[in-house]
């Protein structure tokens, strides 16, 4: 790993060992883009790359030739008008009323390592030796403003990137578009792959051709959403998930944001991913700076899972933080679905004795335990216990589950207010609405103004007093509505267009507050499922309600989009009862097991009301995920065939010796008299010698590879052992273990 400057031709090269990152400055002082991919060698003069000619209707910039317009080369943070029409990485109002850039080389640095960004969740390195960041001065001498452009490369194919900018000027400047990330990539033979949905059908995978034009993914609602997830990849054509070049873009960030693609005349391709700059306008006094959140860039030759692993290590290793980062996610059990808000002590536990019986680690205690909480009317924002439910208060519920020999884990939604609530009563002004507008409501829920630190100390002061009062271990961090009528009282005018990320700063503050004051309590995220599932709140949350939505066959396709960006041990998974919730379908326990062992693992379910045989099940559930969680959560993830794409769903992990493996098999419908089927394996070992649990005898890790696992379903009609028949939704798991591992 390395970063290079060739001084003579003005060229910046970052390698490692997987990818090169090359960049150049233009003539006329701007940084500019040479290539983005698999690594090529150092050394060499790369300047040809810069591709210009004359063309019809191209603007240029110099007077005494017509070759060099930003039109046509490719740019590194591009600024609109300026002969470059495409959609600008930066824009910044001034006094004048001008909103043109001009951004000069001035200088650059390199260091080991990688620094923080304040305030800002962000990918870190552990020791110098892991990343090297490369920071590019620029300068506006005319608006007196300087652009930093940050670019950490890590031992990985992995780049992160981020931009900062100051104001010297005597007179505040407005910014009005400061994107993370900028990429031209020099032709548009690619595929645009999003992860989108809605509500309970989060993060599905949608693909399609890129064309000249802009496609895009975005948020405007305050928070990154259920309808659209901060990433994108852009994959060849030929790319599928085992081979061929594919590119992904993340955004560590969890507010508004814009991910876009444009496709220009000449097939360049702009990728811009950042804050959205609807509705963003941030004032820059003299000597202010402003820091973006953080983009990651990965590129892999080895297809959508290649891409895919290099983000799970990255974000499991190096954006997740703290205790639990590195271990094995305890087994839960969460009264939600088991009682709402229908609920007493002596209910819960109930619910908690026998699942403690079965050895579950945690009791998690859901909505409904504050104030004067016993429907979605009231409470919000009054975090103290209600003694009708909770006589000894938390205090004393903790004390019991812990008497079970489970930890316990506590709901709160911080953000949140009832109007029917004390803090409503005593702050009305501190809600986000529009003075003399009508204010909507999401779910009888206002969103408290977490632009202003007092709002956000008066939270964290009620959650601390819970929190150091009584022995909880784990907070579930819920968020349940989108912002409307986005205005902080708080700020004057010319400052409203910063409450969305100001929101978002107050967010990260109070979670970075609790996670200190708390290191080792787990926090897991949640935004009615999967509306906040990204990776700012990964920073601080190590685990995230990956969605409402636990029937085991909506959750193949939410867990399988998920996985292309975010480690299996951030997904968090349960078995719920059946009819499911959400989309009243019944599915076998053991397939809605086989789809939550991938994930953090829990039950949303009261265990007492399940049949004795089903009790069993569970009992072996646990005894199975407590095996095997290691390997689930922190091994290497392989999806195998995908659940978009027709009737049956895999997917693996393997751990990083290569012994131990377990693959999931799900098939949706059951058809009569079903094809053969074989799954190839990936990531074995190739010499090594595997047993299979269920089967006799060993496999070659390159048979297990080559040639495949049998899944062949069991038979169905005249001659089909019933037993072996489950019907519609049937799934397996089947454990791997290298015999002469070692040898
Ligand atoms: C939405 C969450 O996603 C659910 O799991 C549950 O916590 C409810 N909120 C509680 O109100």
């Amino acid at each position: 790993m390395n970063i290079i400057y060739q001084e003579e031709k003005r060229i910046f090269h970052l390698y490692n060992d997987e990818i090169s990152h090359l960049m150049i400055v233009l003539p006329n002082g701007h940084l500019g883009q040479l290539y983005f991919g698999k690594r090529i060698s150092e050394g060499k003069d790369y300047s040809y790359l810069l591709e210009m000619m004359p063309r019809a209707m191209s603007s240029y910039i110099f007077d005494d030739e017509k070759r060099f317009s930003l039109a046509h080369v490719k740019q590194e943070y591009g600024v609109y008008g300026t002969t470059d029409f495409r959609s600008p990485a930066i824009e910044i109002l001034q006094k004048n009323g001008s909103r043109i850039s001009d951004f000069r080389f001035r200088d650059f640095a390199i260091a080991k390592g990688k620094p923080k960004l304040p305030g800002l969740p962000a990918t870190y390195t552990e020791s110098p030796e892991e990343g090297m960041t490369l920071t590019v001065f620029l300068e506006d001498a005319e608006a007196d403003i300087r652009l930093e452009l940050l670019y950490t490369i890590f031992e990985t194919g992995a780049l992160a990137r981020s931009a900062r900018i100051m104001n010297d000027g005597e007179e505040p400047v407005h910014l009005l578009t400061a994107m993370s990330l900028c990429m031209d990539l020099p032709d548009s033979d690619y595929e645009w792959v999003q992860l989108s949905g809605a509500w309970a059908r989060e993060r599905h995978v949608k693909v399609r051709k890129l064309e000249q034009g802009i496609q895009a993914v975005d948020s405007m609602r305050g928070h990154s959403s259920h309808e659209h997830n901060p990433f994108i990849a852009l994959k060849r054509p030929a790319a599928d998930e085992f081979q061929g070049e594919a590119i992904g873009f993340s955004l560590v960030y969890s507010g508004n944001f814009l991910a876009q693609a444009q496709v220009d005349t000449h097939d360049t391709t702009r990728v811009l991913m950042g804050i959205h700059p609807s509705w963003f306008d941030w004032k820059l006094e003299t000597g202010e700076s402003f820091q973006t959140p953080e983009a990651v860039m990965v590129y892999s030759a080895e297809g959508l899972n290649g891409m895919s692993r290099i983000f799970h290590k990255l974000y499991r290793e190096r954006l997740a933080r703290g205790y639990w980062r590195d271990r094995a996610r305890p087994i839960l059990i969460n009264n939600w679905e088991a009682t709402y808000f229908d609920f007493t002590k002596e209910r819960l536990l109930e619910i908690a004795k026998k699942a403690a019986e079965f050895g579950v680690e945690l009791f998690v205690l859901d909505d409904g335990w504050f104030g004067q909480r016993s429907n979605e009317r009231a409470g919000l924002g009054d975090w103290v216990a209600n003694p009708e439910r909770l006589a000894d208060g938390i205090e004393g519920l903790a004390e019991e589950i812990e008497g079970l020999g489970m930890k316990f884990g506590l709901w709160f939604e911080p953000e949140m207010v009832n109007k029917d609530s004390d803090l409503y009563r005593e702050h009305p002004d501190w809600i986000i609405e529009t003075p003399g507008r009508h204010s909507s409501h999401g779910r009888f829920q206002y969103v408290l103004d977490f632009s202003r630190k007092e709002v956000v100390d008066r939270i964290y002061h009620m959650m601390e007093k819970i929190l150091g009062g009584a022995k909880v271990s784990y907070v579930k961090w819920d968020m349940n509505r989108s912002i409307t009528e986005c205005y902080s009282r708080a700020l004057p005018a010319d400052r409203q267009g910063e409450v969305f990320h100001r929101y978002i700063l107050g967010v990260y503050d109070l979670y970075e507050r609790l996670t200190a004051r708390f290191p080792e309590v787990l926090f897991e995220s949640c935004a009615s499922g999967g509306g906040r599932f990204d990776p700012g709140i990964l920073y601080y949350a190590p685990q995230g309600w990956a969605s409402d939505d636990s029937d085991a066959a909506e959750r193949l396709k939410i867990q399988y989009g998920t996985s292309f960006c975010y480690p299996v041990s951030s997904i968090g998974s349960h078995v719920s009862v059946t009819p499911n919730h959400q989309v009243y379908r019944n599915t076998p326990l053991h397939t809605r097991a086989n789809v939550a062992y991938f994930g953090t693992f829990g039950y949303e379910l009261d265990l007492n009301k399940i049949s004795d045989k089903e009790q069993e099940q569970v009992k072996e559930q646990i005894r199975f995920m407590k095996k095997y969680r290691e390997v689930l959560q922190f091994g290497d993830f392989y999806r195998l065939r995908s659940p978009f794409d027709g009737n049956v769903a895999a997917w693996m992990a393997v751990n990083a010796e290569r012994t131990l493996a377990v693959v999931g098999w799900y098939r949706i419908l059951c058809g009569a008299n079903m094809p053969y089927g074989r799954i190839k394996l990936q990531g074995l070992e190739e010499e090594y010698r595997y047993e299979i649990s269920g089967r006799e005898g060993y496999y070659f890790g390159n048979e297990l590879m080559n040639l495949g696992l049998i899944t062949t379903d069991y038979a169905s009609g005249e001659g089909a052992d019933r037993d072996l028949c489950t019907g519609d939704f049937d799934s397996r798991v089947f454990v791997l273990t290298a015999k002469d591992a070692g040898r």
